[in-house]
């Protein structure tokens, strides 16, 4: 069935899965804070990824680097001269917008899929955008007018001061990718741990990019979460080929095996040459049809061995690797199977969501909304529900049980006293499991199970409940 993202934000906020960021003050644009139900689906992504990744493959290890880096970082990873969009203005609103999107957006309506000229493989250069704009007479998606200002670059990143002393301020940066913060820890990682090529760093954690056209809730946001690993291959076209190949099957199973999202929504597309990013020279896109349309997930870039070059070059540190077997020395390169969290995040919310008729103990057809979560993923592992409220010895058992699944897992005490009302609240946060405690638990200490999706019950004894 297909939902309206309307009807997905207004619902994360009422149960407390995403909030309006600094909502008393009327909110600042774009931003979203996660509410308690939304910080355990990340942090429930983030151990599936780690266990994997980290703990279970072994040849990947984990890092945890500053988002506030030397300003030369990022001279050297070329995001002060490249990480910029050509942004132009409508010449009669004077609506700003990025004129390479204007252009996709016009060759989608029209037939005609005559691309700007580009050189060398290279992004289509800003004056070619502006000669297309005119030549094409392409309209302002507001105004309707076809007169454009020249493109200006826009950069990308969010700048800020560092030091306390007037005239000792640095210029620095937020950083626009968790990447960079790897590829400056490479040397100490080959220096401080038994790794051997091919092996991966991965990292977690905040990135920031002042976009131009943020928006569809926590798609494309100012601040986000990312969770990127590199992984450093032998230089050689075989291997790294290989090894591209090879993070393509695994990036789609983990969608599916990590955040547990439909397949049939998952699509892949390889990046033309007009879009690649400065560093790479092949990415593959994994998308997924959101109720907007398409939107990226994970980009899998084949980045050479361009960051440590560049790194070699600006810093004077050698950063090669030597083969103990082969003695042979080389900057290794890289593969980056990088994807936004932030999105994961939003993906298990929209994947997830559904609406269920269903005919009640009454014979009424009912409606319930359900949040279809895998188990792994689900914020609220069990709800422990005593079925009156106000009798005492049901109140408590529930409370040993609640006591004595939560030194394991996250569970909800629910003593709303109106068990429909529990059912219906656990069902719309997606708790794959309710127990209830009632009379007979009292007599025998059985206690009913009750599973989300089927609204199947079944009694079992207390100590018995699994995950
Ligand atoms: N490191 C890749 C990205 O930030 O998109």
């Amino acid at each position: 069935m297909w939902f309206s993202l309307e009807t997905i934000v207004s619902r994360a906020k009422r149960r407390g899965f995403a909030y309006p960021g600094s909502d008393i003050y009327g909110w600042l644009a774009n931003a979203r804070d996660l509410g308690p139900y939304g910080t355990e689906i990340k942090r429930n992504i983030e151990n599936s990824r780690r266990t994997y990744f980290v703990q279970e493959r072994g040849d990947i290890i984990w890092l945890d680097s500053q988002i506030l880096m030397n300003p030369k970082v990022r001279e050297a990873s070329g995001h002060v001269a490249g990480f910029s969009d050509p942004l132009v203005d409508c010449k009669k609103c004077k609506s700003r917008f990025r004129a390479d999107k204007l252009i996709e957006e016009s060759l989608l309506k029209s037939k005609d899929k005559e691309l700007p000229k580009n050189r060398a493989g290279e992004k289509t250069p800003a004056e070619d955008l502006f000669a297309f704009l005119w030549a094409k007479k392409v309209k302002c998606p507001v105004c309707w007018a076809s007169e454009w200002t020249e493109p200006k670059k826009f950069n990308l990143m969010f700048k800020t001061e560092q030091g306390v002393i007037e005239g000792e301020w640095m210029d620095i940066y937020l950083r626009p990718e968790t990447a960079q913060g790897i590829f400056v820890n490479f040397k100490n990682i080959l220096d401080t741990m038994r790794v051997r090529i091919p092996f991966g760093i991965a990292q977690v954690g905040k990135a920031f990019r002042n976009e131009i056209t943020p928006g569809n809730f926590m798609f494309r946001v100012r601040e986000f979460y990312q969770m990127e690993i590199e992984y450093f291959v032998e230089n050689d076209e075989k291997v790294w080929l290989k090894a591209f190949k090879e993070w393509m099957q695994t990036s789609k199973k983990r969608w599916i095996d990590e955040i547990w999202i439909s397949e049939k929504k998952l699509k892949f597309r390889e990046h033309d040459k007009e879009e690649l990013a400065f560093y790479s020279k092949g990415t593959f896109d994994v998308e997924y049809e959101f109720p907007w349309g398409r939107g990226e997930l994970q980009g899998i870039a084949y980045r050479t061995d361009y960051d440590l070059s560049q790194h070699i070059k600006f810093s004077g540190k050698d950063l090669q690797y030597s083969d103990p077997l082969t003695g042979k020395r080389y900057v290794p390169h890289v593969i980056e199977p990088s994807r936004g969290l932030t999105r994961a995040i939003l993906t298990a919310m929209i994947d997830a969501y559904d609406e269920e008729k269903y005919t009640d103990g009454n014979g009424v057809e009912q409606t319930r909304v359900v949040a279809r979560f895998h188990k792994n993923i689900a914020p609220i592992k069990f709800a422990v529900i005593p079925l009156v409220k106000k009798d005492e010895k049901m109140v408590q058992m529930a409370h040993d049980i609640y006591k004595k699944l939560s030194k394991d897992h996250m569970c909800e005490f629910d003593d709303s006293g109106n068990i429909g009302k529990s059912y219906r609240r656990q069902d719309e946060i997606g708790t794959p499991y309710c127990i209830t405690v009632d009379h007979q638990s009292l007599e025998d200490g059985t206690v009913t199970i009750r599973e989300r999706d089927s609204m199947k019950q079944k009694r079992i004894k207390s100590e018995d409940i699994t995950f």
